[in-house]
């Protein structure tokens, strides 16, 4: 059977830098709280009329291909992996396909909606691909356009602070190489806190979920039998069209599953935590990465974190501080990768690569 490899890597983040200062002046945070709690100075915000998710996308991308050394047209699949998606339908997959200009319809495109661990459920979907031979050329990415989708009032702030934009992207290509490429991947789901990290409208639920929602629960659906909006005045007014997250709740969760996935997945490829020369966890909070640091038993050196300049960019963050750590020289021939992710869905994964 084949293996799979990383042939390129690239990333792309918007020009635009918005520090802590900048929030400051249009919410009530400082600079203090936002460091403090998440280690997050300053992140990117792409140029709204010029920049989408999917053309970050793009310019992850190219990056990506041509570092494979491979023409465009020969990418045979699309994965992408987002959360902020251009738009409600199509998915950005085929919108990828058309900004990089590929007319080869052969290829599939494929979306996948897995927020926080959404580059690793699309790193394993590949890995099978390739593996039984079905797919050469896949281009993975992850992106996000957070800054279109938040709350800058106050109201939103244990939300806002934390995200940003941005795009990472890989081709995945067949290995013949023994012990080369990916060597495990696992992937958990756990649906009973969808709501506690969710954004819901626009959304087609009539009101459906309600009692899963702690606050806030009225969605202010009436009673009509057809015609009803995905999003009324009642959810603008309450700000419910905005990421709802139970922070505390969610940092629990994380620093439980971190650990778990990453042990599992070491496990399936036969080996151990002293193994691993380079953790890149999702970036999710700089306290979560160091609470796994510490657990792992790694050194500084051995793990990787960006989230300082460049916040929670969700889906995109695993490959953008892979492609920094590789750019960096940080990854090396051979060395062992572990990168891990949890987020909403609950759903979270893990991937174990031999450079
Ligand atoms: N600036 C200032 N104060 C803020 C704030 C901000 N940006 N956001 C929240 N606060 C306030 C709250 O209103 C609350 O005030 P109160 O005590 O007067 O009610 C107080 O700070 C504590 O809020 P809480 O939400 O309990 O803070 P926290 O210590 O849990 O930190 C997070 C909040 C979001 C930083 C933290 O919970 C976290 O990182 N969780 C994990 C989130 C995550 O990883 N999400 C992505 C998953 S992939």
């Amino acid at each position: 059977m084949l293996g799979t490899k990383i042939a390129g890597i690239g990333y792309y983040v918007p020009e635009k830098v918005v520090t802590n200062h900048d929030l400051a002046k249009v919410m009530d945070t400082t600079d203090e709280w936002v460091q403090e709690r998440t280690g997050i100075v300053e992140r990117r915000y792409g140029k709204k009329h010029e920049e989408t998710t999917t053309s970050m996308a793009a310019r992850a991308a190219e990056v990506a291909i041509e570092r494979a050394g491979i023409n465009k047209e020969d990418i045979d699949f699309i994965i992408f992996a987002t959360l902020s998606p251009d738009y409600y339908f199509p998915g950005c997959g085929v919108l990828l396909q058309r900004e990089l200009g590929i007319t080869n319809q052969e290829a599939g495109a494929l979306d996948i909606r897995n927020q926080c661990s959404g580059f690793l459920y699309g790193l394993s979907v590949a890995d099978q691909f390739i593996r039984t031979g079905m797919y050469k050329n896949i281009l993975l990415v992850g992106s996000e356009m957070h800054s279109m989708g938040l709350d800058f009032s106050t109201r939103g702030r244990n939300v806002t602070v934390i995200f940003g934009d941005g795009a990472g992207a890989v081709v995945l290509q067949p290995t013949e190489e023994k012990g080369k490429g990916i060597l495990a991947t696992s992937l958990h789901s756990d649906g009973n806190y969808a709501e506690k990290l969710a954004f819901v409208n626009p959304g087609a639920h009539g009101g459906y979920h309600a009692k899963y929602m702690e606050e806030d629960p009225d969605f202010g659906y009436s009673d009509a039998e057809f015609g009803e909006m995905f999003i009324n005045e009642h959810m603008l007014e309450t700000g419910q069209i905005f990421p709802h997250m139970e922070g505390q709740f969610v940092f629990k969760m994380a620093v439980q599953k971190f650990p778990e996935v990453i042990l599992e997945t070491l496990a399936k490829a036969g080996l151990k935590k002293e193994d691993i020369d380079m953790l890149i966890p999702h970036q999710a909070n700089l306290r979560i990465s160091q609470f796994v640091q510490r657990r792992m038993g790694l050194r500084d050196d051995q793990v990787w974190n960006n989230i300082q300049k460049f916040g929670n960019t969700t889906a995109a963050s695993v490959p953008i501080a892979l492609c920094e750590a590789v750019e960096a020289g940080a990854v090396k021939d051979g060395d062992i990768v572990c990168l891990a992710a949890f987020g909403s869905g609950f759903t979270w994964g893990g991937a174990v690569i031999r450079w």
